[in-house]
């Protein structure tokens, strides 16, 4: 395996980044995860525009032309022979002897970029079966509409998922809404068949993948209801799911200890779950 650092392409084993770079001392720095299928990466040109929003959020400097960086997504992808998978691209501020204020301007911004192949049957065998959620207290800072990889909270949430037998945990903000998972969107389903998910203006990341299946929703004729919507409902509604470059559409069948709907994967997530991929650029 191969991944590109700093303008060049390394052994996987051997890359490697200066002790000193912010990503590593100060979560200083953002990150995109794009979905790789038949050699192609999906919706680049939509996480490409959220990477320039992250960045600029931060005022780092776009590392390259996003020509450049399209260039290197592919190209990595290319060398490690991946059809189905993903690729992973992280940008920090650089490296400079740490200090929190921001280094001198001319510090370059550091990048990282790896890819790796995922079996699609993997991620369709999970979905044929649903998985389960957790709800935790969302904890993280108000501006989590930035892509950072400053993740603890993320990191912590779905380790506990995990450990209780779940595979994403619903963070809870304290009004005792859903905000989203520690790495997807969330959604429901209401009982006469509309999609609910958060608005991306406070409180959540606005997943490409959610802002694909919106389209796709018009495209069939689905009602969507962008508001917040509270643990309880969700833990009542007709369908649950989470959205994600890394999962797609993926059906939640249980919340904490109760089934949703019939226990089995809804009808609608499922069905968006096939289509998703006509409507990706
Ligand atoms: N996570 N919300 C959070 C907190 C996320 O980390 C992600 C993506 C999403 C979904 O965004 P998108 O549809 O653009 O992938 C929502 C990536 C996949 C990750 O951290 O691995």
């Amino acid at each position: 395996r191969f991944a590109y650092v700093n303008g060049r392409y390394a052994r996987h084993a051997d890359a490697a980044i200066h002790i000193e770079d912010r990503g590593y001392q100060f979560a200083d720095g953002v990150y995109e995860v794009c979905e790789v299928r038949g050699g192609r990466l999906i919706d680049e040109r939509l996480h490409m525009d959220r990477l320039e929003r992250s960045l600029g959020e931060l005022r780092i400097a776009m590392p390259m032309s996003r020509a450049a960086l399209g260039a290197v997504l592919r190209e990595t992808v290319r060398r490690n022979l991946v059809r189905d998978g993903m690729v992973y691209l992280q940008v920090s501020r650089g490296v400079s002897p740490r200090n929190h204020l921001f280094p001198s301007a001319d510090t370059l911004p550091a990048v990282v970029v790896t890819a790796k192949s995922v079996a699609r049957a993997s991620g369709d065998k999970r979905a044929e079966a649903g998985v389960a959620v957790i709800s935790v207290p969302d904890n993280r800072w108000e501006r989590v509409d930035i892509k950072t990889v400053s993740l603890l909270p993320n990191v912590l949430a779905k380790q506990k998922a995990k450990e209780a037998g779940a595979y994403e945990a619903w963070f809870v903000d304290k009004d005792g809404n859903v905000t989203e998972g520690s790495s997807t969107n969330a959604w429901i389903v209401t009982a006469d068949g509309a999609l609910v998910t958060r608005p991306a203006t406070v409180g959540i990341l606005k997943g490409i993948t959610r802002t694909v299946v919106f389209e796709l929703a018009a495209r069939s004729g689905l009602r969507i209801e962008e508001r917040a919507f509270s643990l309880d409902e969700a833990k009542a509604a007709r369908e649950a799911f989470i959205t994600a470059a890394t999962t797609v559409v993926m059906p939640v069948v249980r919340i904490d200890d109760q089934a949703i709907g019939n226990g089995t994967p809804g009808s609608i997530a499922t069905s968006l779950r096939e289509h998703f991929h006509e409507f990706a650029e």
